[in-house]
């Protein structure tokens, strides 16, 4: 662990944090300008910057032990510093004047399961350099900078869910956007319940084209719909007409935007959990972005006494699964579940509420 301090030999000018999120409803549905339904979690990462007189930009990574340099004319090599440059040649490109800066990230957002850990770097960069230079960056901004900086220079085609989320959203009530319009509420859980999330303990590989693939399928379907974009859907039988796999991709569009209005308005815990399980089964079944680990381990989830409903959470392909539990006995509901997990051949991990107390970026 090596402070800003230590790293670059003075305190920082700037420093700023931004939260993952886990999304509890509305899973594909941003890009296809429908409704999500993320909340904060605990766990952030903490971007602290100061100007430095070179000619390069240096940025330490705490969790890799390692400093990468970069100018804004040429991408670096190493990933994860691509989200911290795209985030700048974005903010470059909205007309903010960019110093060179010494970078200093430190994160405990676990990273590759879908709790947005790339959404929390580059809202919390974004952050540091408003903080930094004054620039009239409000909140909004932020996000549709960071999810330039995904789409332009990690190759990503997300929505804004994750960014709006990372800098809109709260740990205590969810966030219902509507992903066209960005109109927004805080929502928030269901009385009595909180959420638990457990990493299946599966690398999300072919995430990244599984996930373009998706996203072309549905511009393809609503190319042959006539519609701007599968939102404009609201009958699920006007994809009837439309050949596998892009009837099944509509059919979870529709439902799942479906899914989230509703679950917006039920307030009470028990028919969110049965709208989180059609969820599941969507993904599943229609959507295609599950895999067997994921569905063992909702299904584990989902028998449990006291939860109300579970399904994978993010794009999918592997990662974490995200519950809504009654608040009781929430480590022993996740003991329980990880133990049945591991009897059937597999290795989870808590997420949610963090396995450490008070496990958070300093
Ligand atoms: C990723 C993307 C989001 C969203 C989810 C799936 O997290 O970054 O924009 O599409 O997948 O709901």
């Amino acid at each position: 662990m090596s402070s800003f301090e230590e790293v670059f030999g003075r305190t920082p000018t700037a420093t700023a944090y931004a939260p993952g999120r886990v999304n509890l409803l509305g899973e594909h549905t941003d890009y296809n300008d429908g409704y999500v339904l993320p909340i904060a979690i605990e766990q952030r990462t903490c971007v602290s910057m100061s100007p430095n007189s070179g000619d390069e930009h240096a940025l330490y990574s705490e969790m890799l032990d390692s400093t990468v340099c970069f100018t804004l004319d040429n991408p670096p090599a190493e990933h994860f510093a691509t989200y911290v440059y795209g985030c700048l040649v974005e903010a470059r490109e909205h007309g903010i004047e960019v110093p060179m800066v010494d970078i200093h990230v430190q994160s405990n957002v676990p990273m590759g399961v879908g709790l947005s850990s790339s959404a929390a770097l580059e809202v919390a960069t974004l952050r540091a350099l408003r903080a930094l230079t004054g620039a009239p960056l409000d909140d909004v901004h932020i996000a549709q900078l960071a999810q330039r900086a995904e789409i332009e220079h990690a190759g990503v085609r997300c929505g804004i869910m994750d960014q709006m989320a990372s800098s809109l959203a709260d740990t205590r009530s969810a966030l219902f956007l509507d992903t066209r319009t960005l109109e927004r509420r805080l929502v928030p859980l269901p009385p009595v319940s909180v959420v638990l999330v457990i990493n299946s303990g599966v690398a999300r590989i072919l995430a990244t084209s599984g996930y373009n693939q998706r996203r072309a399928e549905c511009e393809e379907a609503a190319r042959r719909l006539g519609v701007a974009a599968l939102r404009d859907v609201d009958n699920v039988s006007a994809a009837d007409a439309l050949p596998d796999p892009l009837r099944r991709r509509v059919r979870h569009i529709v439902t799942e935007n479906a899914r989230v209005l509703l679950a917006v308005d039920c307030g009470n815990a028990k028919d969110f959990g049965a709208l989180m399980n059609a969820s599941h089964a969507s993904l599943r079944d229609d959507y295609q972005v599950s895999v067997p680990e994921l569905d063992q381990l909702v299904a584990l989830l989902q028998a449990h006494p006291l939860v109300y409903g579970a399904k994978l959470t993010g794009a999918g392909f592997g990662g974490a699964c995200v519950a809504l539990c009654e608040p009781q006995a929430l480590r022993e509901i996740a003991g329980t579940v990880l133990r049945n997990y591991e009897s059937a051949g597999f290795a989870g991990r808590l997420l949610v509420p963090s396995p450490v107390e008070g496990n958070e970026a300093k």
